[in-house]
């Protein structure tokens, strides 16, 4: 039997509902700050991803899906691709491609799924879903500052109260200029000098290559070493220290509460100054539901102009996980199921297709069935109501309608059927 591919789903009802549930109120949430959808390619050129993630991210590193398209007509070159991992370095290429700038169009989200070949584990697949949104634009539009950081931060704490999920921790940071970060990489690497041998091979090579990405690492025997490791927080220059204080006075003013954390350094190279993440206690080891944070030089380094930024992602995935509790409550059953008697499958459809232009979710059943058959039909699918439809109600134009809790029947007109449903 062929499976779904390791680390890959099937999302399925129910529990699409809840998927559905979440994208509506992000757009809904989304709108009231002005993001409009954008959606861009699963897959673009490599070197995206290894220009604006970073070569020495896990992400670029180890975990892209990646391979030689071949070229397949003389006009066309071979060239390497990847399965998107993250969304930002795409909706950055598309600001510089379409000369973004112009339109105005600086406030952007996207849904979607991204790929990384990690090891799965609860909360962490190789296909996994994301809701993201970037803030980008000239520095002339404001795009630098901190009200924007605070704004971003402040749509994503009113979207997660209004999807049900009160109990997050908002976690923050900010790393610097990459002035500020060149001092703290060259003080993170002397203190590395004498104890790196004791540590993990990745780390080893980071400790020489970029000796931020440290703290990244997640094996248990590192960690003793990595505490005692330089903070970013002393290293910031005179301008970030000022900005990530405007970010938080606006955050305290409109009362989205954080906390500082000085280790978190997020696992992609293109952040400058804000870093952030939302955890939620209920999701395990893989506790973060979202991360995002400013990204000032990203579109210089793809080869566009000053244009910089701030966003986030959702792991949609992570999301959902952490609210099933309250899945009951966004499923719609059946308000009615439409019993057909023997020859009335054309007037049931006909009823049906009334009742569906009211907004009723209908189940329709077969003339096939006996009637037996229909009410377990109809209790099995959860529906309210169910409404048989034989000779004798088409010709009085009135039909039986029985409500499946309390077992009350009553005769209802053709014209009431809907308001009565409905009520
Ligand atoms: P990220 O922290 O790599 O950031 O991913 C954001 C979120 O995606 C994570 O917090 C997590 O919820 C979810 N996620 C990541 N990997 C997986 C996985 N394997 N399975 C399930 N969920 C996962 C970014 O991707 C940045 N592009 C965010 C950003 C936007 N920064 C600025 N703008």
């Amino acid at each position: 039997m062929i499976k779904a591919v390791r680390g890959t789903r099937d999302l399925l009802p129910p529990e699409t509902a809840l998927w559905n549930f979440v994208e509506a109120a992000v757009r809904d949430v989304f709108r009231a700050y002005n993001f409009q959808e954008i959606r861009t390619p699963i897959f673009e050129e490599t070197a995206l991803f290894a220009r604006g993630v970073g070569e020495e991210t896990d992400i670029v590193a180890k975990e892209m899906y990646t391979w030689e398209d071949r070229a397949r007509a003389a006009s066309e070159k071979g060239q390497s691709l990847t399965l998107r991992p993250e969304n930002t370095a795409g909706v950055v290429r598309a600001y510089i491609e379409h000369k973004l700038w112009d339109r105005g169009l600086n406030k952007l989200y996207y849904i979607g799924p991204q790929f990384r070949r990690e090891r799965p584990q609860k909360g962490r697949y190789r296909q996994f879903y994301q809701i993201g949104a970037e803030v980008i634009g000239p520095p002339s539009a404001g795009s630098e500052s901190p009200a924007r950081d605070a704004e971003v931060l402040e749509m994503l704490a009113t979207l997660l109260d209004r999807v049900g999920i009160a109990d997050w921790n908002l976690e923050l940071n900010s790393v610097g200029t990459p002035a500020d970060r060149a001092a703290f990489n060259e003080a993170l690497r002397t203190a590395l000098e004498p104890v790196k041998e004791k540590m993990c091979g990745d780390c080893q090579r980071r400790a020489v290559t970029n000796p931020l990405r440290v703290f990244d690492c997640k094996v248990p025997g590192d960690q003793p070493i990595i505490e005692t490791l330089p903070r970013i927080t002393q290293f910031l220059g005179e301008d970030s220290r000022k900005h990530f204080d405007a970010v938080q006075e606006i955050l305290t003013k409109v009362g989205v509460r954080f906390s500082l954390n000085d280790r978190l350094v997020r696992g992609l190279d293109y952040y400058t100054r804000t870093a952030f993440e939302f955890t939620h206690g209920a999701l395990g080891a893989q506790n973060a539901i979202l991360g995002g944070g400013r990204y000032d030089g990203l579109s210089e380094a793809l080869g566009g102009p000053a244009a910089p930024g701030i966003g986030f992602a959702i792991g949609e995935d992570r999301l959902v996980m952490s609210l099933k509790e309250t899945a009951e409550g966004v499923l719609r059953k059946p308000d009615v199921y439409v019993a057909p008697m023997a020859g009335m499958n054309g007037e049931s459809a006909r009823l049906a297709r009334e009742l569906r232009r009211h907004d009723l979710v209908v189940e329709l059943g077969d003339e096939g069935f006996r009637l037996k058959k229909s009410f377990e039909a109809a209790t099995k699918a959860g529906a309210k109501y169910i409404l048989i439809v034989g000779e004798n109600e088409v010709k009085a134009d009135a039909f039986a309608v029985k409500n499946l809790a309390t077992g009350e029947q009553v005769s209802v007109p053709r014209a009431e059927l809907a308001r009565r449903i409905q009520g």
